[in-house]
């Protein structure tokens, strides 16, 4: 029986089953012959698109990108830079977090999103980007310095 964690005042909603629903499509087709450990991502964007992405990996294996990062690049390449929320589900019995690389990309396109962290038998854990990573960097501290650069041309 699958089990909601809800944390704090975030409740599970249809919507974030639904995200689930789409990480696990995704995960089918995970390229991950040397971890094998498969990862399905879906962002969810602010005008209610869902794109997923899977882990691909290389045998060159620092070029291997994260399940969150391919989801993420699909949504942004289609012209949605808005995301309000993921959902990651990896093979583990339970909810996994992002690594802290997608963390700081998925900052990058909702700093506050809502993370849906869930299993293949469908357990759910709520979480907030912002509470995975505080402080992220982002466009505002980037603008500052392009900006004191172009006051001293
Ligand atoms: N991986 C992801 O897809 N997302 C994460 O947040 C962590 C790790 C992938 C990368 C690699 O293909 C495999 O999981 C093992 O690290």
């Amino acid at each position: 029986m699958p089990i909601d964690h809800a944390v704090g005042q975030l409740v599970v909603t249809p919507t974030d089953k639904a995200l689930l629903a789409a990480a696990i499509a995704a995960q089918a087709h995970a390229h991950c012959p040397f971890s094998k450990y498969p990862v399905g991502a879906a962002v969810l964007t602010a005008d209610g698109e869902i794109f997923g992405g899977c882990n691909v990996e290389s045998a060159s294996f620092s070029l291997t990108c994260c399940a969150e990062r391919v989801a993420v690049f699909k949504a942004v390449s289609e012209g949605h830079q808005q995301i309000v929320a993921c959902a990651i589900v990896t093979a583990e019995q339970r909810p996994v977090p992002p690594c802290g690389a997608c963390r700081q990309v998925l900052f990058e396109f909702g700093a506050t999103m809502r993370l849906v962290l869930g299993t293949q038998a469908g357990d759910i854990r709520i979480a907030s980007l912002g509470n995975l990573l505080p402080e992220g960097f982002g466009q505002e501290q980037l603008l500052g310095a392009v900006g004191a650069a172009e006051s001293s041309d």
